[in-house]
């Protein structure tokens, strides 16, 4: 039996100092004595269930150019950060099906992950098949759905997203919506292009915030009428938050995402010289530090749910580069696969039992993964971070092991990191390094909803 002693288990509830006992793979007693045969010393540190990232982007094409990260490195880089689950977005492509989706994405990642893994859908139109289809998924364990309102190859309109939410209503599945209006953003666009403004600079200036907030306020409507939650992903206004607000004193089920840009970094990164600010290029983009200190309020006050990185890799050279004339053409996303625990810790202000919650225990719970993930639990998989409260790191592009040119946090400070990280019993990244690969299991998912 592998013992984990003289460590502080971290969960939801509080700290407790109490030894965690592991056989084949899971969690088989929290305290107590039992026969050891292994022992790994966690005096000083925080024992963590293993982190979940609810929202990443690995081995996508987008047509133009392809993401940086494939699974194999995206999930090494993960897990080398204490993440041991991931959920990442099969997306349907407009003239096919579902399941045609899930298969391509399933082929790219089974086999080739070094954390656990599971799938989301983006669901990109509504016809007479997506109702089955939908049932289809679920009984595959794909249980949570996204719908774009923004980015023309995928957004779908008001009334199919009302369908689909009605469809998750029925099925016991959540519905994320990527909440910027995307007329609103096309028109903007094109004023800003036809005026030459061209550069990185003008990509926030084409997406500012009400175009989130008006979003979100539609969203929640179009939820309401289906009678379904609602899953905000990657909220990064106070003006959305706002709106959620309102809703939720309504008494609307609305959870909230957010992701570590948008809480450690703002719209000041446009501005640097030549065409740096292209790394920061995301969608929504960063925002002024008003929107930050209101999203960082809203973290401390319970009413964030979920951090996930929204980890869509380009690299600075061939890929964002393609926008160096057209601000519109850089690829959107920002790498944070990696790091998005020690950016929490340390920029973040939370607790660690706040934090455990943001990060591990409300991802799992709102995607069918409870108990199995996000729990020191007898039963629970032997998911965990040993975490080094005075681990101190410098964040640098030139260590990373996520497999991209640059990172948004350049010469960060990290005032804790992850010791030891442990996937099913198994150590398998040590001080940021991953010492075993290629261990991650596809994760079924329960409709909870
Ligand atoms: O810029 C972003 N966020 N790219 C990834 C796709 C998305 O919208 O989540
Ligand atoms: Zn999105
Ligand atoms: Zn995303």
């Amino acid at each position: 039996m592998l013992h984990i002693k003289n460590g502080t288990l971290v969960t939801g509830t509080g700290l407790e100092y109490a030894s965690l006992w592991i056989r084949d793979g899971r969690i088989e007693q929290i305290g107590g004595e039992l026969p050891e045969t292994e022992a790994i010393d966690a005096s000083g540190m925080l024992v963590f269930p293993g982190f979940i990232d609810a929202h990443t982007h690995l081995q996508m094409d987008t047509g133009a150019t392809r993401t940086a990260d494939s699974f194999e490195t995206g999930t090494a880089a993960a897990l080398s950060g204490g993440t041991t689950a991931i959920i990442d977005f099969a997306t349907q492509e407009r003239d096919k099906t579902l399941r045609e989706a899930y298969e391509t994405w399933s082929g790219r990642a089974t086999g080739h992950c070094s954390c656990d893994w599971g799938l989301h859908m983006a669901v990109t139109g509504w016809n007479s098949g997506t109702r089955r289809d939908l049932e289809s998924m679920a009984r595959t364990g794909v249980t949570s759905l996204k719908a774009y309102m923004a980015y023309d190859s995928l957004r779908i309109s008001d009334s199919d997203l009302r369908s689909l939410m009605e469809a998750g209503r029925e099925l016991g599945l959540i519905v994320g919506v990527h909440c910027e209006l995307g007329d609103e953003v096309n028109r903007r666009v094109r004023g800003l292009l036809s005026q030459g403004y061209t550069q990185p600079r003008y990509h926030p200036l084409s997406r500012p915030a009400e175009v989130e907030a008006l979003a979100v306020r539609r969203a929640l409507q179009l939820a309401r009428e289906a009678g379904a939650p609602l899953w905000v992903v990657h909220l990064s206004t106070g003006s959305g938050l706002e709106e959620i607000r309102a809703a939720r004193k309504a008494g609307q089920r609305v959870l909230v995402e957010t992701c570590p840009q948008y809480l450690t970094l703002n719209d000041d990164v446009y501005g640097r010289d030549g065409f740096e600010g292209a790394k920061f290029v995301c969608s929504p983009p960063l925002r002024g530090e008003e929107d930050r200190q209101a999203l960082l309020g809203a973290l401390s006050s319970g009413e964030i749910d979920i951090i996930s990185t929204d980890h869509c890799s380009f690299n600075f050279a061939g890929g964002k580069d393609l926008g160096r004339d057209d601000f519109s053409r850089i690829p959107n996303g920002l790498p944070g696969i990696e790091h998005r625990p020690m950016l929490v810790w340390t920029a973040c202000g939370l607790k660690p039992e706040n934090m455990v919650k943001v990060l591990s225990e409300n991802p799992a719970r709102v995607f069918g993964l409870y108990p199995r993930k996000g729990a020191l639990l007898p039963g629970s998989d032997a998911d965990l971070v040993i975490w080094d409260p005075a681990g101190a790191r410098v964040i640098t592009a030139n260590d990373q092991v996520q497999n991209v040119d640059y990172t948004p946090w350049e010469g960060f400070m990290a005032s804790g990191s992850p010791r030891q990280v442990l996937l099913g019993g198994e150590l398998c990244a040590v001080n940021g390094r991953v010492i075993r690969s290629g261990r991650g299991r596809y994760l079924p998912r329960l409709a909870v909803w």
